[in-house]
């Protein structure tokens, strides 16, 4: 197999999704969306079909992998602050289950395409509920700095003008606060956050009939072995004893990263090991072109060499890109490193190979089944 490449471990997904499963299993008025910007990969989407998730899409791209994958478009929830007229022209033919609506101003070019086409958009209003997640300020989406939802105090005459347009079905509101969380008190709040807003809505005649609290669990980074599922039951039961939801009324998950982080490898191989006066570098053949995640948010990937069983040495773990950003640890403590050996970046599933690039001209990671 060329290096570097994913590896997938269909195991792990699937005691995942069976995770998920049994902690939703009693509801059935719960959606889990499966957020397949963190990995588009078919491999992983035919088992998540398999285990009856729908998708949370953020471009026409991901709409048209979704279906060609088998997903209904009914099982399709489309979010994102910039939805170009084609993409929503694309969701309106496909008869999509949700846009989440960000501005008044995509909620018009909605309405406006749906006139054009003939359609009716069924919509959600993605609301900023200016929660602190707590996470890296990058994957930050809840406060009102952030370009996301529309703000509380907005909120009422658009969802007005929305109920006033007989081309919309209105559903309810949708909320997304950030990514990789792991303190449970953000969703805590979240939830405190949508009781207070449903009581006003209620107040204002306005009905909901449903809610989209988003995705954002975190899964362990450092301890992968440990932990190769998410605590899923704690999550799920946040919102089940704190969000006061109405009778009938549906609740929508949007997970990503809690579904495929574990399951993925990036496996690379040692290309050169090269002794500086202060540093010993294990140069590797992958780069921020296959995970970029270190490089952009500062995130550590645990490293373990996986062909070699020597004494422990100390190494910066650096990958072909000219570019200083390009490192994936430093001060790594690895069995002997030498040139030929494989390297595993853990934890690489959510938001690795769905972010690969090609710059320096070069080629996308091939993937495989473990
Ligand atoms: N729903 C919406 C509207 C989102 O924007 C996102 C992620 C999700 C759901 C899924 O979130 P998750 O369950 O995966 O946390 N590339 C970054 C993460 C960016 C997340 C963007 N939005 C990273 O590698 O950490």
């Amino acid at each position: 197999m060329r290096t570097p490449y994913y590896q997938y471990d269909l195991g792990i997904l699937e005691n995942t999704l069976k995770s998920i499963k049994e902690s939703t299993a009693q509801h059935i008025d719960w959606h889990v969306h499966y957020a397949i910007k963190a990995n588009a990969n078919p491999l992983l989407l035919k088992l998540i079909k398999e285990y009856g998730l729908g998708i949370d899409c953020v471009s026409g791209g991901e709409i048209n992998v979704a279906m060609e994958n088998g997903f209904p478009a009914s099982s399709i929830v489309f979010a994102g602050v910039g939805k170009a007229d084609w993409e929503i022209d694309l969701a309106l033919k496909s008869d999509i289950a949700c846009f989440n609506v960000e501005s008044e101003a995509e909620l018009d070019v909605i309405a406006e395409r749906c006139a054009a086409l003939g359609k009716t958009a069924h919509i959600a209003f993605r609301v900023n509920p200016d929660v602190d997640a707590h996470t890296h300020a990058n994957i930050t989406t809840g406060k009102a700095e952030n370009k996301f939802g529309i703000e509380i105090p907005m909120l009422l005459p658009i969802i007005r003008k929305a109920l006033d347009n007989p081309c919309f079905a209105f559903e309810g509101l949708h909320f997304h606060i950030g990514s990789q969380i792991l303190d449970m008190e953000p969703f805590h709040l979240l939830c405190q956050k949508v009781n207070a807003l449903q009581d006003l809505m209620e107040k204002e005649g306005i009905k909901l009939n449903s809610i989209n609290v988003g995705g954002g669990l975190g899964v362990d980074y450092v301890n992968p072995e440990l932990n190769p599922v998410p605590d899923f039951k704690q999550y799920f039961s946040i919102f089940e004893n704190n969000l006061k939801l109405r009778k009938g009324q549906q609740l929508h998950f949007e997970l990503g990263r809690a579904v495929v982080a574990q399951c993925g490898q990036l496996i690379t191989k040692v290309l050169y090991v090269k002794q500086g006066t202060v540093k010993k570098f294990a140069i590797v053949d992958a780069g921020f072109t296959e995970l970029i995640r270190p490089a952009l948010y500062g995130a550590h990937h645990k490293i373990v060499n996986m062909t070699s069983d020597g004494p422990v040495q100390k190494y910066d773990v650096v990958g072909p890109i000219c570019e200083s950003s390009d490192v994936f640890g430093k001060d790594e403590m690895l069995s002997e490193v030498r040139r030929g050996d494989l390297i595993a970046l853990m934890s690489a599933g959510a938001y690795g190979e769905a972010m690969s690039s090609q710059y320096n001209c070069r080629p996308l990671p091939p993937s495989v089944e473990k």
